[in-house]
This record gives structure tokens, sequence and C-alpha cells, in this order.
């Protein structure tokens, strides 16, 4: 088994999350108020190839050198951790990123949820919009012990397992999960990580904190599914809003481990 070779290796990574048009269709329509030539944050963009294929001035900000090197030529990088953002002042015309809340910055070290959002809230204009996809669940620490299987393209086994609730947050709660990938050679990869389940109310308080309002929620990827309350059963969900002048900074309280 290799550890966290599936977020360092670009060619593993690219088969494991390959975007689609269908993406890039849906991010630009959500970003369709951004003024022409400003640009716009990929937060976490991975090797950038979604970032590649939308017809906007993006930026793609990721802390994985490895995965940034396998970008499109086009796409402007940067190598940098979401919690010191290498922007000025609002100077970013809007924000998006295909599986934000899964690439576990939100989850890893606790406190480091609110530090993005003011960092986020920091950087983007006023009239900013922002389109974060973020794990959604009503009751999060219900998934402990539920897992997902799929078959990708290539005839590569996924399985995705939540694991113990490790702590309850200002915004949702946090679980251990663990990603295996196994090749139809038999070659296994896997990833363990901590990674934090949003409630809708804790997905709404977090976006607040980075200063974004008027949020609906949309089931990736289908524009036609946007919806001030998501479904019961929604565990993946694209969080939509704007950003305001004024950041509406919330009180937090302390992180609760779980014994
Ligand atoms: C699930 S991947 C999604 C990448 C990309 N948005 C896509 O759709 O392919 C999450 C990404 O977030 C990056 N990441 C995680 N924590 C980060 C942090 N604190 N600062 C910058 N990037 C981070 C990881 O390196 C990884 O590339």
């Amino acid at each position: 088994m290799n550890g966290r070779a599936l977020y360092v290796d670009p060619a593993l990574y690219s088969r494991v999350f390959p975007p689609d048009a269908g993406e890039a269709a849906f991010f630009t329509a959500l970003l369709k108020a951004v003024p022409p030539g400003a640009a716009v944050l990929d937060a976490g963009c991975g090797t950038a190839s979604l970032a590649a294929m939308l017809p906007l001035q993006v930026v793609g900000l990721d802390r994985c050198r490895e995965l940034l090197r396998a970008a499109p030529a086009p796409v402007q990088t940067v190598e940098a951790d979401l919690t010191a953002l290498p922007f000025r002042k609002g100077t970013l015309g809007g924000a998006f990123s295909r599986l934000f809340g899964y690439g576990y910055a939100l989850g890893e070290v606790p406190g480091w949820a609110a530090a993005i959002a003011e960092e986020l809230g920091r950087v983007l204009r006023p009239g900013a919009p922002v389109a974060l996809e973020v794990p959604l669940a009503h009751r999060p620490s219900r998934l402990q012990g539920i897992e997902e299987r799929a078959v990708l393209p290539g005839g590569l086994a996924y399985r995705f397992r939540y694991l113990d609730v490790l702590e309850e947050t200002a915004f949702g709660t946090v679980l251990a999960t663990r990603i295996e990938v196994r090749d139809p050679a038999g070659e296994e990869w896997h990833l363990a990580a901590p990674l934090h389940v949003y409630t809708p109310e804790g997905a709404r308080a977090w976006l607040a904190h980075a200063g974004i309002t008027e949020v609906r929620f949309h089931a990736p990827y289908d524009l036609a599914s946007g919806t001030a309350e998501p479904p019961e059963d929604c565990l993946r969900a694209v969080a939509v809003g704007v950003h305001q002048r004024k950041s509406v900074r919330i009180m937090l309280p302390a992180q609760r481990a779980i014994t």
C-alpha cells in the first residue's frame, strides 16, 4: 500500500478525480457574475485540470507541488496554503473548488476551517460569486461506519469509509476517513485523514464567517437542483453564495474532542 501517493502522484490523481465538461459548465454558469479579466481562485486546485476548462482568469492554488507541476500551461498556479493566501485584500473576483471540503484542509487541524474562511473573506471583492463543494449531512455523526464503493474508469476499485467521530465543531463534525484505490493489476493506494462534514446550518455559518451570504446548495453538478435547504440524504453539495462588503464574524465555541 502506498500512503499519501493518492494526493501527490498526478497520474493516479487524474484517474481518481477526472474532471468533465459538465462540471466545467456548472462552475462557469455559477461564476458568470465575475467581471471580465478579474482573477478567480480555484481553492485547492490539485492538477488544475478543471481550472483549465473554465473560460475565466483562474489562479489555481494548492499546497502540493507535485500536483501543480502537472497543471496545463495556460493556468496560472501558486503553491500556497489555504490558511495563508498570497493575495491582497479584496483583489479576487470569485472563488470555486470542486471537492473542496474533501481536500481535508477544513478538518486536518482544529481551527483551520475558521482560518480558511477568514482568509477567503479577506481576499474576495464585494459581490464576488463563490461556489465551493463541501461534504454535507444533516447529522454527520451518523455517517460513522458507512462506506461507499465504486468502479472508476480503467477498472480502478474505489472504496471510501467514514470511521470514528473525532470532534464536534461550530460547523459540523470531524470524522476519520480512509480512501482505498486498487487497480486491476492489484496495486493499491490509500489515504487516511480527518474529514470535516458540515451540517447545512454549519456550512452557512462557515460561509458567513467568510462574509459569504445568499447561500444556496446544489447537488453536484446540477444547476437545476439549487435549493436553500438540501435534502436529508445530500452528502455532497456545492455551496453557492456572494461575498459581501462586511464579513459576519461569528463567535466560535471551543471545539469539543470526542473521547
Ligand atoms: C480532493 S482534492 C480536489 C482538487 C481539485 N479541486 C479537483 O477538483 O481536482 C483537494 C486538494 O486540496 C489540496 N489541499 C488540501 N489542504 C490544503 C491546504 N491547507 N492548502 C492548500 N491546498 C490544500 C490538496 O493538495 C488537494 O489537491
